[in-house]
């Protein structure tokens, strides 16, 4: 026992605070590069095929029912079908149209766009996951008149660009169900890694899913992009 009062008092309150908050007792030293700002993409973002840009809360109403109705398409992602008014009331909500993401826990959903016509095919959406470990998700549906063609790919590689040569994350994820083989392909090709099996861990449009966590670091993308260092 200490015979300091102070000391013990101290010594208490740490122990008390290991208990309830040992991220609060023990803090770790932030991550020494510079701290993540807002991440503001210069629109639109340009691939080979494709423009991503925010969506249009009217004028992508269609396009985006075109493929967002569609059962097959919502098979394994959280969204229901959905209707031509659901769809236009969600777009109406600025969250989902958003151009920038600000802080940790907000999406940004970009319109995917053919160049060469400006048909919409489909969207694509980046998580700010985490600040502290600076750690992002993506996702992607594509309208399956397109399917098969490079585009999730496409657009996904650009997403990776966004989140690691703009934004500096150091990880980012993508989640999918195990059934979802397309969305396996997509990931694969994009040279990330499939970390983790969650087996039946969600109960999901009726069934138990499995879910497949694939992951790439940053030095990992930049060794692919022949940037090493
Ligand atoms: C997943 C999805 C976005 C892929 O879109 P896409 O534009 O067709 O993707 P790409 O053309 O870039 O790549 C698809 C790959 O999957 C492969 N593929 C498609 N169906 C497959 C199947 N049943 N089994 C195995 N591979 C399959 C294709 O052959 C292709 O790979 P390849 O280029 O090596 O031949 C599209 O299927 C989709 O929108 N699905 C519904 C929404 C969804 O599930 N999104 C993902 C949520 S995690």
């Amino acid at each position: 026992m200490s015979g300091n009062p102070a000391a013990a008092a101290a010594a208490t309150l740490l122990r008390v605070a290991a208990m309830t908050s040992p991220g609060a007792a023990f803090p770790s030293p932030a991550f020494p590069g510079p701290a993540l700002g807002p991440l503001r993409p210069s629109y639109p973002v340009e691939t080979e095929r494709l423009l991503l840009r925010p969506i249009d809360p009217v004028g992508d109403v269609d396009g985006m029912h075109a493929y967002r109705s569609r059962a097959d398409v919502c098979r394994y992602i959280p969204p229901e079908p959905m209707d031509r008014a659901q769809i236009a009331e969600r777009l109406a909500n600025p969250d989902f149209s958003r151009a920038e993401l600000d802080r940790e826990g907000q999406a940004l959903t970009l319109a995917v766009v053919l160049k060469e016509t400006g048909e919409l095919i489909g969207d694509v959406v980046i998580f700010w996951r985490s600040t502290e470990h600076r750690g992002g998700e993506i996702g992607y549906v594509i309208n399956p008149d397109h399917h098969g063609n490079g585009y999730a790919t496409e657009a996904a590689r650009a997403l990776l660009a966004l989140l690691f040569d703009e934004f500096r994350l150091h990880r980012v994820t993508a989640r999918i169900d195990a059934e979802n083989p397309a969305s396996a392909a997509v990931l694969t090709k994009l040279g990330m890694r499939r970390e983790a099996v969650l087996v039946e861990n969600e109960w999901f449009k009726g069934r138990w899913s499995t879910e497949i966590d694939f992951a790439i670091l940053d030095r990992e993308w930049r060794a692919l992009r022949g940037q090493d260092g």
